[in-house]
């Protein structure tokens, strides 16, 4: 018989996962049992601080407050509609959705997955209906190293061929250029093209920061083609940079924006295409849906995640600690750090090679208390809740710095 979970350890846990559960993630060996704030507990109870913050879905933090009771009053009351009848919630949540960011109009889904489908299928619609491309001859041009989700056709234009190999045949249409580089991308830009879809800043990559004018590039180059700008923030946006939107650094207003993660508080998957009027106009009653796109509980926990949003603490936050992250990073560059990119509380940092690769530095990091996530290679991102303290962050640069002094000691 299966011993009750109560009186398993952390590593009966890993071991019971092993065959029963998919091996499509390499997780870290922690059993995480408990959380709170920037912290978390494992089945023993050792704490760790959690510096990868559910890759920006946790924004707020572990359980922030204000969201546990909107999401416990709404438990109370009514979980889910569907979109077959309309519900208490949903409009307040769209009001205020596009108001913060400064759009027309929103389409609520679950995962960022769902949010990069349905803009993909937008951008095509639009296409064939506004900008009179003919049936079935639209293109979308995204970016080399991006990463939008997992999906059949979203990992058809992803460069990663551990994302791709194996799951062909892929959905034509797509138009891969080098990220960063706009007169490649004016050079795959057509007649045909619905959109040019990118990340902002691309986490996934390593957190890749374009240059300067690169977004505002974008901007200019799509509206004079007379096409559409998508930008994917579900990991860049919603407080993460010091901005609510990564494009807000340059001023630049895209067409559609697509949001996740972060939006549903670290409570409820909430994901949500939001942009212009003339785009999201051309969807007609059953052209695309979600059986729990748009329920009361995520509008709920959506609008509770606005109020903290509105009030401007959380960009600032990521702006002011997010100088402590790089004075922090500067000083460990030439001892253990070979680089590293960051904007606002968000960091893609390089470690020497010499010192293993970013999974043996995560391991090492894990034992010292501190929960990162490597990337490609040698680089581990730092993405930790806004809510972290000035006092905490440090603790976590000084680990840092201990760990790879002692791992470079050997
Ligand atoms: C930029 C970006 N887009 C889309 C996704 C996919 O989101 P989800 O895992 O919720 O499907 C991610 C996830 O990491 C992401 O970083």
């Amino acid at each position: 018989m299966t011993a009750p979970t109560r009186t398993r350890t952390s590593a009966d846990l890993i071991r019971a996962e092993e065959p029963v559960l998919a091996h499509n993630y390499h997780p870290l060996p922690v059993v995480v049992a408990r959380a709170e704030g920037a912290w978390v507990e494992d089945v023993e109870g050792r704490r760790y601080l959690d510096l990868l913050a559910g890759y920006s879905a946790l924004n707020f933090g572990h359980r922030h407050p204000a969201l546990i009771e909107a999401a416990h009053a709404q438990l109370d009351r009514l979980t889910l509609t569907s979109r077959a009848f309309h519900n208490d919630r949903l409009a307040s949540f769209a009001e205020r959705l596009v108001e913060l960011v400064g759009q027309d109009m929103m389409l609520p889904m679950n995962t960022g997955a769902e949010a990069v489908e349905s803009g993909v299928k937008l951008a095509r619609k639009w296409a064939y209906d506004v900008k009179g491309v003919p049936a079935d001859r639209a293109t979308i041009v995204v970016a080399a190293d991006n990463f939008h989700g997992r999906t059949t056709t979203i990992v058809g234009f992803s460069t990663d061929e551990s994302a791709r190999a194996g799951f062909g045949p892929f959905t034509p249409g797509f138009r891969i250029v080098p990220y960063n580089d706009l007169a490649a991308l004016e050079a795959a830009v057509d007649e045909t093209t619905a959109a040019v879809l990118i990340e902002p800043i691309q986490g996934e990559a390593g957190v890749l920061i374009p240059d300067d004018g690169y977004l505002t590039g974008v901007r200019e180059l799509t509206s004079r083609a007379g096409c559409l700008f998508v930008a994917d923030e579900i990991q860049s946006g919603l407080g993460r940079t010091g901005r609510t939107l990564a494009v807000d650094h340059e001023d630049v207003v895209p067409d559609l924006v697509l949001l996740g993660k972060a939006l549903g508080g670290g409570i409820v998957p909430v994901s949500a295409v939001v942009g212009r009027r003339e785009v999201l106009g051309v969807l007609r009653p059953g052209e695309h849906g979600s059986t729990f796109g748009g329920n009361p509980l995520a509008a709920a926990v959506g609008c509770a995640v606005l109020d903290l949003l509105e009030t401007g603490e959380f960009q600032l936050r990521a702006t002011e600690l997010g100088a402590v992250l790089r004075e922090g990073l500067t000083d460990l560059v030439g001892r253990g750090v070979v680089g590293f990119r960051s904007r606002g509380l968000w960091a893609g940092v390089d470690i020497d090679p010499a010192l293993g690769t970013g999974r043996d530095i995560s391991e090492r990091l894990m034992r010292a208390g501190i929960l990162v996530k490597d990337t490609h290679g040698s680089t581990i991102r730092i993405a930790p809740p806004l809510t972290i303290t000035e006092e905490e962050l440090r603790g976590a640069l000084a680990s840092l710095e201990k760990v790879l002094t002692e791992t470079a000691a050997g």
